[in-house]
């Protein structure tokens, strides 16, 4: 079976670790994200198609350099082609019965279950749902008990939502939906392929499932998922390697070859690899990104330093994103993924 792992798009609710890397190469607890999906995959699944397109090299590179043990093709999109889109230019690869994964989302959910969910409905299209309090970021399911959804509407006004199960980004999906799909044309999967689906088969369904949902989507829940995954693993922290540490930390997660001095506290900080804070220095839900360095007693809140930026000595900073490169040419001013028409 193949899977088709959307792996483009910007990220660009999380610049400015996106103007330098991948979204699907973000490390959570210093891996790459997408390794997370990829070990997920059922072992039917031999064929992974990663399709890309805003810094395809560094995901090339990381599949050349890490081996999961499946085939995997990097389809790289001319331009971006929206979730839809993507999924068309996947065609040439598939040949039968297919995944589709999004790549920003870390959760409990068992692809095999969804399988055999989908097999027993002889269903042509089944999508994972996951319930939420504020559905207005999401795709939302309008799922009756049987599972069969019978609307979908993406990010809705919180009134027009028809339920709390919002699409929780894992598709299982019968050749024929590529049918539905124009070529070479940016569409979303999500507003215009979904709701075509629906109404034209009544073999639309949604799978719930237990246990925990994260999405990746914005700084605040980049942290979200860190400070989740390190307490369920029961840790205090997670660290790198050659980290070389003097102050307090907790519900952290420091990169490789960190250096972090006396008298310095870190709560809910993500610190990339070789980054280098000084003394005395005070750091709260933060993310300082590689080769960062933060200077002495600086008290610094609820903000995200990129790759490479220098923070002066008794620096105070609340809700900044420090960035003083440029901004990398073609990198949007807003997300246009599967938003369309916005
Ligand atoms: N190849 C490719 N090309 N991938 C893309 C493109 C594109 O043009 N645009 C977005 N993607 C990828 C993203 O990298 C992500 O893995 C996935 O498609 C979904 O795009 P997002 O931009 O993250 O969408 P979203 O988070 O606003 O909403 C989506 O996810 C929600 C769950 O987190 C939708 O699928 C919602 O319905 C869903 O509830
Ligand atoms: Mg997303």
């Amino acid at each position: 079976m193949e899977a088709i792992i959307l792996a483009g798009g910007f990220g660009t609710r999380l610049r400015p670790f996106t103007y330098t890397r991948a979204k699907s190469l973000l490390p959570i607890l210093n891996k790459p994200m997408i390794s997370y999906l990829i070990d997920s995959l059922p072992e039917e699944v031999d064929k992974v198609i990663l399709a890309v397109n805003y810094r395809k090299n560094q995901i090339e590179r990381y599949f050349r350099e890490n081996d999961f043990g499946k085939e995997i093709i990097v389809n790289d999109e001319p331009k971006p082609l929206g979730t839809g889109g993507a999924v068309k230019f996947a065609e040439k690869h598939i040949t039968g019965r297919f995944l589709v994964l999004n790549s920003d989302i870390i959760c409990s959910l068992h692809l095999d279950d969804m399988v055999k969910f989908h097999i027993e409905n002889n269903a042509v299209s089944t999508i994972s749902l996951w319930p939420v309090e504020n559905v207005s970021e999401f795709g939302v399911a309008d799922v009756e008990d049987n599972g069969n959804i019978v609307g979908f509407v993406e990010k809705p006004k919180p009134e027009d939502a028809p339920s709390d199960f919002i699409n929780a980004g894992a598709y299982l999906l019968e050749p024929e939906i590529l049918d539905y799909i124009e070529t070479d044309r940016l569409i979303s999967m999500e507003k215009e392929i979904f709701p075509q689906i629906i109404s034209d088969t009544e073999r639309f369904f949604g799978f719930k499932f237990d246990g925990y949902w994260m999405d990746i989507g914005r700084i605040s829940s980049y942290l979200d998922v860190h400070r989740f995954l390190i307490r369920k693993n029961k840790m205090e922290n997670y660290l790198g390697r050659n980290c070389e540490i003097h102050g307090d930390l907790k519900d952290c997660c420091i990169g490789d070859n960190v250096y972090i001095g006396s008298n310095s506290k870190l709560n809910s900080t993500i610190v990339y690899d070789n980054a280098r804070i000084e003394d005395s220095a005070v750091l709260n839900n933060c993310v300082v990104g590689e080769n960062c360095k933060i200077g002495s007693h600086s008290n610094l809140k609820d903000s995200v330093f990129g790759d490479n930026e220098t923070i002066a000595d008794d620096s105070i900073m609340n809700k900044e994103v420090v960035w003083t490169q440029p901004v990398p040419e073609g990198y949007p001013k807003k997300q246009i993924g599967n938003v369309i028409g916005e």
